[in-house]
């Protein structure tokens, strides 16, 4: 029969989303090795919220202690358990299969054996890291409606933090020319300019903007205002009447027929189906 207890040794971890506590004392019946040799399917994102844990054995043991983060890739080697000398192990974790554009977030400067290590956070970043793996468990075992959507969410705002503190992150704000061109963009969602207009509006050539932007925000112009216009239209689909095609309208695509086709892109259904799923 299948283990229903993730806790537990044989659990299918077949889901998209699983998070749990595991409260480890010594002699208890968790206090036992968490050894999976080739990995699992999906990652494992770990936070040690009491008493110390150590990793791996023999030379590549380390130990882990209350704020440290884990950050265990698909192949990697789980091999883990309570530190010998310390009465306890309690640390918070979540299994994700995870999406194509966070794969920025899931690599961290130091990995020791395929497996990332973030040490030494402060305590407020600890205690904000630590309410969102609260908040992820609580949501994801609830029956609150888009409990699904939602603790994916609180997943993306733990590994955007958990990225954000690596020391290699360096802050760097944004081009002003780039700023002032998406301003003008999400003023203007509705007019048809072309990049040489936005570009005489930022004082620079339009190739030259072209190419900033690419290299300031990861994508093209076109793109990043397409996204803009379809995530104004999720807001008015579910927010006003207004027809689809009036939606389309005030966001930009002048063609019904377009509209829906970059929106299915972008949002995965049609903005009937949207519509009719979100209200
Ligand atoms: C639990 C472990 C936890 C984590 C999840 C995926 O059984 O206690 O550390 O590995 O599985």
């Amino acid at each position: 029969m299948q283990n229903e207890d993730p806790l537990k040794p044989d659990y299918d971890f077949n889901a998209h989303l699983v998070a749990g506590l595991t409260p480890i004392i010594d002699g208890d019946e968790l206090d036992f090795v968490i050894d999976r040799p080739s990995g699992m399917k999906g990652y494992i994102i770990n936070m040690t919220s009491q008493g110390e844990g150590t990793v791996f054995r023999g030379e590549q043991a380390f130990h882990v202690k209350a704020g440290d983060l884990l950050l265990f890739p698909p192949s990697a080697a789980h091999y883990y358990h309570r530190k010998h000398d310390c009465a306890s192990w309690f640390h918070r974790w979540v299994y994700f299969r995870p999406r194509a554009f966070w794969n920025d977030w899931l690599s961290w400067q130091s990995s020791y054996n395929g497996v990332y290590l973030t040490q030494g956070l402060d305590a407020d970043n600890v205690a904000q890291l630590d309410k969102l793996f609260v908040d992820i468990e609580y949501i994801s075992k609830s029956d609150l409606p888009y409990r699904d959507d939602l603790a994916i969410n609180l997943l993306e705002q733990l590994l955007i933090r958990c990225k954000s503190v690596q020391p290699d992150v360096v802050i760097k704000p944004l081009e002003p020319r780039i700023v002032e061109a998406m301003n003008y963009m999400t003023q203007n969602l509705n007019k048809n300019f072309t990049v040489e207009e936005l570009a005489t509006h930022t004082c620079l050539s339009a190739s030259r903007l072209g190419h900033l932007f690419r290299d300031e925000v990861g994508m093209t112009i076109a793109q990043w205002r397409d996204d803009q216009r379809i995530s104004r239209a999720k807001q008015l689909l579910v927010t006003t009447n207004y027809s689809v095609s009036q939606v389309g309208r005030i966001v930009g695509f002048a063609d019904p027929l377009y509209f829906s086709r970059v929106f299915k892109r972008k949002a995965g259904t049609s903005p009937k189906r949207y519509r009719e799923h979100i209200s």
